[in-house]
């Protein structure tokens, strides 16, 4: 036995690159195995190809032994990766969604503390405002980009516009987040647009009652955060938002552009990172604790040069 086990002992300070290792193992393992069996395939004639083959897998055969060994030798590394992943508390993914430890997001933001943006905040309220010439009532606005790059932050501020607060008959915010979860999703817009608990309603309850509360009236909704790429979910959540007025308005936020493009977003709005200029006072103030700047005058001009 003791072969996985000593390399184990010997490997105890497995981390990534053993894993990679253990992964070149086994391609290595696989290659072998190709091998042989192509050259048991080159061999085999016809008429002698059953025999050959028995004796491939009868227990006597070495090839297979040395493959058995090394491949519970992979196995044993394996079961010890996984160890050590519970362990250390990592988490499978397929490098898609993070986790996020950030709690649920709402519409109140701190203008005074968000820097820039007046573009992007100036295009997301044009596509919301605008007419509705081909009688569309439920146009879908995404604003797509990486994590942290801001999109949630406009999304507030465009929300709590002046323009769009009277523009709007209802303003409903609902952070989605990692679990496109309809029936809750429901339950929250249901909540943002009449301020009454709907906990012991059915699904099909809370859709018949929300889509009455929603018959002509002009409302925006905001889905931030939304990772789902089923299209069968969202048709149903949307369907009892269709009974809304013309001139109605979905705004998305999301790092997916598929995401947005199942959601049939009539426009995506690419948020980028915030300008050089835009980030000098943002550093100012987290660095310097909002404090006068004047005593640092030094390193904002060596920052600029650099
Ligand atoms: N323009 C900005 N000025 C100042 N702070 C910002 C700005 N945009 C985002 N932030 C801050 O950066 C963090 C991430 O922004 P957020 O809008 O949540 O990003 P996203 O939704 O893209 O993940 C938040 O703490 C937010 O307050
Ligand atoms: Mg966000």
């Amino acid at each position: 036995m003791q072969r996985g086990s000593r390399s184990l002992r010997q490997g105890s300070n497995i981390g990534w690159t053993s894993s990679k290792m253990l992964f070149y193992e086994a391609d290595d393992l696989l290659d072998g195995i190709t091998y042989e069996a192509t050259r048991l395939e080159l061999e085999t004639e016809p008429g002698i190809s059953i025999n050959k083959v028995r004796k491939f897998f009868s227990p006597s055969n070495s090839f297979e032994k040395e493959m058995e060994v090394k491949l519970e030798e992979i196995l044993e590394k394996l079961e010890y990766l996984v160890k050590q992943k519970d362990a250390l508390c990592l988490r499978e993914g397929t490098g898609g969604k993070p986790s996020s430890h950030r709690g649920p997001t709402t519409s109140r933001v701190d203008e005074s503390d968000v820097y820039g943006r007046e573009n992007d905040k100036e295009a997301i309220m044009k596509l919301l405002l605008s007419n509705d010439a081909n009688g569309n009532n439920l146009r879908v606005i995404s604003i797509v980009g990486m994590g942290w790059v801001g999109k949630t932050t406009i999304a507030q501020l465009v929300y709590n516009d002046r323009r769009v607060k009277e523009q709007f008959d209802l303003r409903l915010w609902v952070c989605v987040s990692e679990d496109f979860d309809v029936f809750k999703i429901t339950k929250d817009i249901f909540k943002e647009a009449t301020s009454v608990a709907c906990d012991d309603k059915t699904p099909n309850q809370l859709q018949v009652e929300l889509e009455k509360q929603l018959v002509r009236k002009n409302f925006l909704l905001v889905l931030d955060d939304v990772w789902n790429e089923k299209y069968t979910e969202w048709d149903i959540l949307r369907m009892p938002l269709k009974s809304g007025a013309p001139g109605s308005r979905i705004l998305v936020t999301t790092r997916h552009e598929i995401v947005a493009s199942m959601m049939s977003t009539i426009l995506i709005h690419h948020l980028n990172a915030l300008t050089e200029d835009d980030c000098w006072p943002l550093l100012q103030k987290h660095a310097f604790g909002g404090r006068n700047f004047n005593g640092y005058l030094h390193l904002e001009i060596w920052e600029r040069k650099s």
